[in-house]
C-alpha cells in the first residue's frame, strides 16, 4: 500500500472513530482543510516531472474525493443520533397532570375598599387621595391638635428620619389630612371620602402597624349632624346588607370636631341578646365623627359663619373583620394563602 493509500484508510478509522458533530469537523480539517494532510499532497505536486503530474493529481483527487464522501456518511449517521437523543430527551409527558395556573384575587382590605367607594359615590361623593408621608402641618396643626395637647401622644406616630424645611415627617396616623387637602384645594362646598393606608405604632389583636382608613366630609350651607346620621345609617345598612340595623351616636372627643362622636352599630351576631363579638352590649364600635371644628374650617379658610359640615373616619379592617367573621387583624398582612384565597 503506498502513502496516498495508507493516508485514506488512516482517514476511514479516524472518521469512524467520531462520537459527534464536532470531533467529526475536527477530522474534516486535519485531512481537508487548507493545510490538511490530503491538500499537502496536492501541493507537492509541482515537483513530479509533467509526464508523472496528471496521473498522480488524479490519484490524489481520487483519494480526497472518498474521504470526503466518508465524511459525509459519518455525519448523517451522527446527526441522526444526534436527532434521536433530542426527541428521546425532550418528550413530553402528556400523561403527567397539569401544573395549574392559579388566579390572582383581590386582597380583603381592598375588597372593602372598593365596596365602600361604591357606596359612597352611589350617594354623590367624589374619591379623594393624599399622601402617605405628611407633615405635622396637615396631620396635626390644621386639624385642631394644640401643640401639648396629649391627642397629638395618643397617636403612636411614625416619624421620618428626612425632614423637610427644618420640620419632621411623619406618616399619616389617620386620613384626615386628606380633609385639609381637599378643602384647600376646593373650598366649600364639598362631598368627598378618602381611602388609603394610615400607620401608627401598635401591634395586638385588633392593631396593625399599617391599617386602611375611610374618611368622610362633607361641607355645605345649612349641614347638620342629623344629615351625618342619615349617611352612616344608609350606608351601614348597605354596607351589611341589613336594613334593621341602627346606629348609636356617644359623645366622644377628636380635637377637629365639635361635638363629637362615637358611633356603634347594633351587633350583627345576637341581635342584642349580647355576644362576645359585642362583649355582651348589643353594640359594636365601628367609627369616629361630629361636626368640622370651625377652627379647622378657618385653617383653610372656609367661613364657619357661612359653611357647617361633618365628617368621619373608620377603619376599613375593621368594616372587614365584622363583615367576613375575620377575628384576628393580624391574619390580614401574615400573606398566608390559606386565608387570602377564600376572598378570591
Ligand atoms: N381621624 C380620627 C381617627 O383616626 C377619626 C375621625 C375622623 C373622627 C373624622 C372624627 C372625624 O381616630
Amino acid at each position: 500500500m503506498d502513502n496516498l493509500e495508507q493516508l485514506v484508510s488512516e482517514a476511514e478509522s479516524a472518521i469512524a472513530a467520531c462520537q459527534d458533530l464536532r470531533a467529526l469537523d475536527e477530522a474534516r480539517v486535519r485531512y481537508l482543510g487548507k493545510k490538511g494532510v490530503i491538500t499537502e499532497q496536492l501541493k507537492s505536486l509541482g515537483r513530479l516531472s509533467p509526464e508523472e503530474r496528471p496521473k498522480t493529481g488524479q490519484r490524489i483527487n481520487d483519494a480526497k474525493q472518498r474521504v470526503a464522501a466518508m465524511l459525509d456518511e459519518r455525519k448523517a449517521v451522527l446527526e441522526a443520533a444526534e436527532l434521536q437523543k433530542a426527541l428521546a430527551s425532550e418528550t413530553v409527558d402528556v400523561t403527567l397532570p397539569g401544573r395549574g395556573e392559579l388566579p390572582g384575587g383581590l386582597h380583603p382590605s381592598m375588597r372593602i375598599m372598593d365596596r365602600i367607594s361604591d357606596l359612597f359615590r352611589g350617594m354623590g361623593f367624589g374619591i379623594e387621595t393624599g399622601p402617605e408621608i405628611e407633615d405635622e402641618f396637615h396631620n396635626f396643626d390644621a386639624l385642631n391638635f394644640k401643640p401639648d395637647h396629649p391627642a397629638r401622644a395618643d397617636m403612636d406616630t411614625f416619624y421620618l428620619e428626612r425632614k423637610e424645611n427644618g420640620k419632621p415627617l411623619l406618616l399619616r396616623t389617620h386620613t384626615s389630612p386628606v380633609q385639609i387637602r381637599a378643602m384647600r384645594a376646593r373650598g366649600a362646598p364639598i362631598r368627598i371620602v378618602a381611602l388609603g393606608r394610615t400607620y401608627r405604632h401598635d401591634y395586638d389583636v385588633t392593631h396593625t402597624p399599617m391599617f386602611h382608613q375611610v374618611e368622610g366630609l362633607l361641607v355645605d350651607r345649612g349641614v347638620s349632624m342629623a344629615h351625618l346620621r342619615g349617611i352612616l345609617t344608609t350606608f351601614m345598612q348597605r354596607f351589611f346588607e341589613r336594613d334593621d340595623l341602627t346606629l348609636r351616636f356617644r359623645p366622644s372627643y377628636f380635637p377637629f370636631v365639635e361635638p363629637g362622636a362615637e358611633v356603634d352599630i347594633s351587633c350583627l351576631f345576637c341581635e342584642a341578646k349580647g355576644c362576645r363579638v359585642c362583649k355582651h352590649t348589643g353594640w359594636i364600635e365601628v367609627l369616629g365623627c361630629g361636626m368640622v371644628h370651625p377652627n379647622v374650617l378657618k385653617a383653610v379658610d372656609i367661613d364657619p359663619e357661612e359653611f357647617s359640615g361633618w365628617a368621619f373616619g373608620m377603619g376599613v379592617e375593621r368594616l372587614g373583620m365584622l363583615r367576613y367573621g375575620i377575628n384576628d387583624i393580624r391574619m390580614n398582612y401574615e400573606n398566608d394563602l390559606r386565608f387570602l384565597r377564600q376572598f378570591r
